[in-house]
């Protein structure tokens, strides 16, 4: 799925007081770089969907595109805080989301409503995956709130997946 880009390298590192090793604290920290550059990238893919799709039923996608453009963008800023939170840097650049983020590229070639369909899809389950891959990961290295924080995200991002996939059953939009 995911096309496998150059890892991030670790975060510069920060002291405080949350109760968890230096240690969990510099791995959990580099595993939710991933979802941050993920989630920029993911935002803007979803705005290109919205502004550039054509078509019979171009307002209702033009529509749904930015719905799922709202839900991500509300989920950058809580993940670059929890980063900044462990101690971590938030790096969320959009020059640094273009180098590190694993979630496919858009289909920049894409016109029709089943062509945007198809790329955000595609891009959004990379992007789900991504937060679920995250939330155990960080529980896996012995932070759980942090993967709670990770469940509660999936539940609103998998809920924009449907709503893209439900127009991709019918086969028949455009
Ligand atoms: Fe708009």
């Amino acid at each position: 799925m995911a096309d496998q880009k150059e890892k991030a390298p670790k975060s510069k590192m920060y002291k405080n007081r949350v109760a968890l090793s230096d240690d969990v604290k510099q791995k959990v920290v580099d595993l939710m770089e991933v979802p941050l550059a993920a989630s920029l990238d993911m935002y803007s893919q979803a705005k290109f969907a919205h502004w550039n799709v054509k078509g019979l039923n171009f307002y209702q996608l033009h529509l749904v595109f930015d719905a799922t453009a709202k839900v991500i963008f509300k989920q950058i800023d809580p993940i670059a805080e929890r980063i900044t939170q462990i101690g971590g840097v938030a790096n969320g650049l959009v020059r640094q989301s273009a180098k590190y983020s694993q979630i496919p590229p858009y289909n920049n070639e894409a016109t029709s409503g089943p062509e945007h369909l198809k790329s955000l899809a595609d891009s959004l389950g990379a992007y789900c995956k991504i937060l679920r891959e995250t939330g155990d990961a960080v529980e896996e290295a012995g932070d759980g709130p942090s993967s709670d924080f990770f469940n509660q995200l999936i539940v609103d991002a998998e809920e924009e997946l449907y709503f893209l996939e439900s127009h991709l059953e019918a086969g028949d939009v455009q």
